[in-house]
């Protein structure tokens, strides 16, 4: 039976320092994603963020409008020890499934989409739609990997994303990372879904 991942199950991680998907720094794909965009002004979500460290990437890259949102106020507050100019204003403790009244031009996933009940990503898919704007980007990493069944991280297969993704999204790329970290080699998609009108 999966358990409630519920706030207290992540602050609990995170206080116990059970972070094994911590990886320490930006993930080369992501890197090399964000190293080619040249529009600094666009505004960026990165839910599920943990220590954010494609957040502290992109603010010191000159990114003025990124967000990140996470259940636990723990990496939070890492990142701010960090990156002490971040904006405060622009980390929010709460759930990506209840965010509202804030609109982006790309959101970016990586290890979030693996870590909620799979019950839930039919409804990942329509938020990440509902807080995009027109022609809005979901970008980043999905484990193309069987994983567990039973707690986090949940693994996933190309043919099941497509169920919840192509009725919100154009799919632009969809297809083995070719730059992934080396314990995630040929195991993650990295994907550049457009939201769909
Ligand atoms: C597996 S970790 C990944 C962290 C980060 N993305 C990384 O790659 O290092 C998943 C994170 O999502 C957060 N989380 C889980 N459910 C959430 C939700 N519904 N809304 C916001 N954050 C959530 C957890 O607190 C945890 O920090």
């Amino acid at each position: 039976m999966i358990p409630e991942l519920n706030t207290d199950y992540w602050h609990q991680r995170w206080l116990k320092g059970e972070t094994g998907w911590d990886i320490g720094g930006v993930s080369t794909p992501l890197k090399e994603y964000f190293d080619q965009l040249s529009d600094k002004k666009i505004k960026i979500l990165i839910p599920g963020c943990g220590n954010a460290y494609e957040a502290e990437y992109l603010h010191k890259k000159g990114f003025e409008n990124v967000y990140i949102i996470d259940l636990s106020n723990a990496p939070l507050k890492n990142l701010k020890k960090r990156v002490p100019n971040f904006p405060s204003e622009h980390l929010l403790t709460g759930d990506f499934f209840t965010l509202s009244n804030l609109s982006f031009d790309l959101i970016i996933e990586q290890t979030f989409f693996c870590a909620i009940n799979p019950e839930l990503r039919k409804n990942y898919a329509k938020q990440s739609h509902k807080l995009l704007n027109p022609n809005g980007k979901l970008v980043g990493l999905l484990f193309n990997d069987t994983l567990n069944t039973n707690h986090p991280p949940f693994g996933g297969n190309k043919e099941e994303y497509k169920k919840y993704f192509l009725p919100y999204f154009h799919f632009k790329v969809f297809a083995t990372s070719f730059n992934s970290i080396k314990p995630r080699q040929n195991r993650e998609l990295f994907i550049l879904f457009e939201k769909k009108e």
